[in-house]
């Protein structure tokens, strides 16, 4: 009994089959519980010699499922280590490209533009104080300008004026002013806030404003700086613009300056002049502003425009809602090419 047991307990394929051999042998119904069972009709002298060999057999069936039994477990554990092994040679997921936005593409493109044409990039502070915004750029408190702006008020401290989320890039012509001897040729390129939404309007948008301040600057200076870049970012040579007169409290003149398009294939194209499209803002920078930066206008002069890049943006790409321009939706980068 004693072999068999042994030699079916090294030959258990598995746990399972290993605890049934262990219930046949040592379970209550067991051949081995059934022997030691016997003990007691024996005479003392049988009981002496049988039960330390009934014992021996116990034992050691016992040692020997123990035994098997650990080599089973250790198996198990092989096999499932080498069923999970990771293949630390292959190739990773490759992780979604991010791309560059629209939006920054172009004022990108802009600063390289106007780079070429000397001009540096100059930068203001986003939540600006209504000095800057507002005041310097001859828009005193009761001016009614300041209301069309749509201003986004901050909440103020105690006797403190309110700070504004500025509502063009215009301060920054204040500040580079302020900030740096003539002559000056700077671009601003940033975010601005204006209170409104509709399909061409977002309480956040970017300008590119342009600021030169030098002896002799005349309005013929702004056209052609304004004609070369557009021919640049449109890569046209047909761009034609048109000055139109207009206000700004801080340009005198003051132009809106129109640019030309045709139909190509039924869609409007930049180029030619069949009809006229407003494009942006600008004028001879107002000696009042000159002087409010400590300059004297009777010696420096300057041209300044501000430049809609989200505008822009649409024009060059053929969209028609700016919306989706801040909505962060993978698909719509997509669909005008933006994805990598
Ligand atoms: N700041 C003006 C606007 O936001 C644009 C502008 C800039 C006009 C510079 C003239 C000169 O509408």
């Amino acid at each position: 009994m004693k072999t068999d047991l042994l030699a079916a307990i090294a030959a258990a394929a598995t746990l399972e089959a290993l605890d049934g051999i262990r219930v046949q042998a040592l379970g209550k119904q067991g051949s081995i519980t059934a022997l030691l069972k016997t003990l007691g009709g024996m005479s003392p002298d049988e009981r002496l010699v049988q039960g330390p060999r009934i014992q021996g057999v116990r034992e050691a069936v016992t040692t020997a499922i123990a035994a098997r039994k650990a080599a089973l477990d250790r198996a198990d554990l092989d096999a499932r280590l080498a069923r999970e092994t990771l293949d630390m040679t292959l190739p990773a997921d490759a992780a979604p490209q991010g791309s560059v936005h629209p939006v920054s593409q172009v004022l990108d493109e802009m600063a390289e533009i106007f780079a070429d044409l000397g001009f540096a990039v100059a930068t203001g502070p986003e939540i600006e104080d209504q000095w800057h915004n507002f005041t310097a750029l001859n828009m005193p408190e009761s001016h009614p300008a300041r209301a069309m702006h749509d201003t986004f008020y901050l909440r103020a401290g105690e006797g403190e004026e309110a700070k504004v989320l500025r509502t063009h890039t215009s301060p920054v012509q204040i500040r580079t002013m302020m900030g740096q001897e003539p002559p000056i040729r700077i671009i601003a390129p940033g975010r601005v806030y204006r209170s409104d939404w509709d399909a061409t309007h977002t309480p956040m948008f970017h300008q590119i404003e342009g600021l030169v301040i030098d002896k002799g600057i005349t309005l013929g200076h702004l056209k052609w700086t304004l004609e070369t870049f557009l021919k640049a970012f449109f890569e046209r040579d047909d761009i034609v613009l048109r000055l139109r007169p207009s206000y700004f409290p801080f340009t005198e003149p003051s132009a809106e300056v129109d640019v030309g398009w045709t139909m190509e294939k039924g869609r409007r194209v930049l180029g030619g002049s069949e009809g006229w499209m407003e494009l942006l803002g600008s004028g001879m920078v107002h000696p009042k502003v000159i002087a409010a930066c400590g300059l004297d206008p009777n010696e420096w002069q300057g041209f300044a425009f501000g430049v809609g890049v989200d505008r822009l943006a649409m024009l060059k790409y053929g969209m028609d809602d700016l919306r989706p321009f801040f909505e962060g939706d993978a698909r719509w980068l997509k669909h005008y090419g933006f994805s990598a």
